[in-house]
This record gives structure tokens, sequence and C-alpha cells, in this order.
């Protein structure tokens, strides 16, 4: 098909069936995806890291995201900022993705320098009358929350940043995450759209035959929602984590530490999150496949081990923080069928490995978890470019918050003037 015959995105997304999957053909079109790039990783505040990342001054941390690519540093008074990773000369790339750790910002190509607060410090050749003040690196808005380093693009970014800020700061506070280190990272190449990623990771309907690992701390019931026509077994279930729940929140209520759900998911919010303090099943401590803590030395300055699993979700990550450490993964898209996905693991900065923790205890739940997804992308987004693929219906009990991610993406593509 030609581009001229092609449907517009907004219509396509508009038409879907209410409660049912998108068209196979906006999870593998170049022109949806340069949209999505520039509409949902450019002028929607994203995940692009965590602060153990540049844990030192003069640590860089670049990532790239579409054409764009920024620059994550710490400066000399050990602050985060964020620059737009192009010479203010000629335009040169200033540094490859990944991290380093630099004294100053040097251009490759012709050795415009630029100290670690932007500022254009040195040049030659450019004449008595070159004025370096306004040539500084160029900022890019950026916010630490927690640990999560969120960055946008946009000229004026979404306000409404400021409403996860809130929720989450008091709730990331008792672990210190600041004051963690990264005991282990990985990236996956998913072969699959970066929508169907999303979507895969807002159900656990696949939970209970894809993830035996997962599922030995995880409850499933954790993040569905009832429905008037359960069958009897997932009443059954769902009943049993009410309680648990309830039996659990009352304990950490009393304690102080918040637990509620709280959502912004609609299509009215730019900025796009969820969380809850998560029952853990079993011990009731951690991620792992005991469900014990896997590091001995907790998150901030807590005894407890059993604070249950405090998440969170935005349109581009999910994080699980627990007592002894945190889970944190975010996606880049790459092509239509191709979506990076990092994730780290941060432990209390002073854990020390093979004395306070075992990384392949602390990593095995999440390693094997993740595997598992990238494959349950993979076929989703095969069969779904299928000639044959006609978009199915939702589950109402479990996944409500797939559902609600395809409106929340239709709604702001619309806002957006798609
Ligand atoms: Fe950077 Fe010339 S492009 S110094
Ligand atoms: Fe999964």
């Amino acid at each position: 098909m030609s581009e001229a015959q092609l449907k517009p995105l907004g219509e396509l997304v508009r038409s879907r069936e209410p409660g049912c999957g998108l068209p196979g053909e906006v999870f593998s079109r170049q022109d949806v995806f340069d949209t999505d790039v520039d509409i949902f990783f450019q002028k929607h505040w994203i995940v692009v890291g965590v602060t153990a990342d540049v844990p030192e001054p003069g640590d860089v941390s670049v990532v790239d995201i579409g054409k764009a690519s920024v620059i994550i540093v710490r400066d000399d008074d050990e602050g985060i900022r964020a620059y737009r990773n192009v010479c203010r000369h000629r335009g040169a790339r200033l540094k490859e993705a990944g991290k380093s750790t630099v004294g100053m910002l040097v251009c490759p190509y012709h050795q415009w320098t630029y100290d670690l607060d932007g500022a254009l410090r040195h040049t030659k050749y450019m004449g008595k009358d070159f004025d370096a003040t306004c040539r500084n690196l160029l900022p890019v808005h950026l916010k630490v929350v927690g640990t999560h380093v969120f960055v946008c693009f946009a000229d004026e970014p979404p306000a409404d940043i400021a409403t996860l800020e809130e929720t989450m700061a008091p709730r990331f506070a008792p672990y210190g995450l600041q004051n963690t280190r990264i005991a282990f990272e990985s990236e996956i190449v998913e072969d699959g759209n970066w929508k169907l990623v999303m979507e895969n990771n807002r159900e656990c309907y696949h939970c209970e035959a894809g993830h035996p690992e997962l599922t030995m701390s995880f409850v499933a019931e954790s993040t569905g929602s009832s429905a008037d026509d359960m069958d009897e077994e997932s009443s059954q279930a769902l009943d049993a984590y009410n309680k648990l729940n309830a039996d659990c929140q009352k304990d950490w209520e009393s304690q102080g530490l918040l637990c509620t759900a709280v959502e912004a998911l609609s299509g009215d919010v730019a900025t796009h999150f969820r969380t809850q303090r998560l029952v853990i099943a079993g011990h009731g401590e951690s991620q792992t496949m005991d469900t014990k803590v896997a590091c001995q030395k907790l998150l901030g300055d807590s005894t407890r081990r059993d604070l249950g699993d405090t998440h969170m979700w935005t349109h581009n990550s999910w994080t699980h923080v627990m007592s002894d450490h945190a889970m944190i993964s975010w996606i880049i898209p790459l092509t239509p069928e191709k979506t990076l996905v990092r994730t780290k693991w941060l432990v209390h900065a002073d854990a020390v490995e093979g004395v306070d923790y075992d990384v392949k205890k602390l990593t095995e739940v999440w390693v094997a978890t993740n595997a598992q997804d990238a494959s349950l992308v993979a076929i989703n987004h095969r069969g779904a470019q299928d000639p044959g693929y006609i978009p199915g219906p939702y589950s109402p009990i479990t996944e409500t918050y797939v559902d609600q991610f395809v409106d929340w993406y239709g709604a702001r593509l619309k806002a957006h003037g798609v």
C-alpha cells in the first residue's frame, strides 16, 4: 500500500472496537512509529535512567531516543543535569550512547569544550567578536523522582509530572533510593513494537502460565479488577487477595507506610502512572524465588523486611521497590518492530556482593521474567502482523489496564492533533 492509501493513525485508533485491541498495522507502520516517538518519547516525560547511572561528578550517561539524544551528567555540585547531545558549533554528537566519566564535555570534531554546567568554556579560532555565552549546551527538562531520571524534550513539558512527583516522592522516601548502586543491569532488544511491550506489562493474564518464577512472589490478582461475571475460581482468588491485602494495608498504614492505589491513567493526563503497595506472596518479603529478601542490607534505614512491593508504572517504565532492592525497567523504541528494554537492580550503596547479597538470587526472578516477556511480545507482534489478525476482546477481569493504556494512547494522539 502506498503511503497515500494508508488510513490515518487517529482514525485507525479511534475505530477500534471498544474493549478490543488495536489493528495490527499500528504496530508495524513506519509513519506510526515516527509519530509515536515524536509524541510519546519527545513530548511526554519518559524515564531514561536512575541516579546511580551517574554516581559521581563528571559521570555521564547518554541515551539515544529516535533522532534525539540526551546527555545526563552529574555536575560538580552533585546535581544531575540533562543536555541535548548536540554541539553548538556544527551539531556533532558530543558523546556516543552509554556511560563515561569526563572532566569537561569536549566535542570530538573541533574541540569546543563545555563545562558540566553546560557553559561553553573553550573554543579556538572563533575570532574576537565571538560570544561564547550564547552557545551553551541546550538543556533538556529533567526531573528526578526517587531515583528515576525523567526527561522531556518538549519546550513546555507536561506540568502534571507534579502529580507523579507529589505521589511518588513520599512513597519512595523511606527507601533512600538515591543512596543505592546498580548491582546488575540488563538490556534486551525485544522483537516487538513498544506498545505491545507496554500492553504485555499491563496485564498478568499471562503470568500463571508464562512466569513460574515471578508468580512465586507475585499475586496476580493485585493488578486485576473485579467484574460481575467472574467465575467461581477467579472470585475466590480475588477474595483471598483482598483479605490479605486488607490485613497488610492495616499493618503498613499503622507504620505510616503509604499503600493505597493511585491511578492517573485517563486520557486527560499527559503523565500516565499508577502506584500501589502490593502484597508479596509466601514470606512476603521480596520478588525472589523463596520470597525472602535477597540482600541482607535493606534499603534506607528500614529494619523491616515485609514492606511489600511499591510499584510504579509509567507509559515507558515499570518499577518494583521492596525492602531489600529495587527493580526498574524502562523501554526505548528502536524501530516499529524492535524495542530496547533496560533493567537495573538497585541495592543499598553499602551492600557488598557476596557478603550481603548474591547476584543470582537477586536477579533470577526478573531475568527469567524479562526473557519470558520478550518471547511473548515477539509472538504477539508476529501474529498481529498476520493478514488474518482480527483484534479480539480484552479480559474485563485481568486486562482492564491494557484497555486503559490503549485508551490513553488514543487520547494523547488526539491531544496532539493526530
Ligand atoms: Fe563540535 Fe565543531 S561540531 S566543535
Ligand atoms: Fe509478563
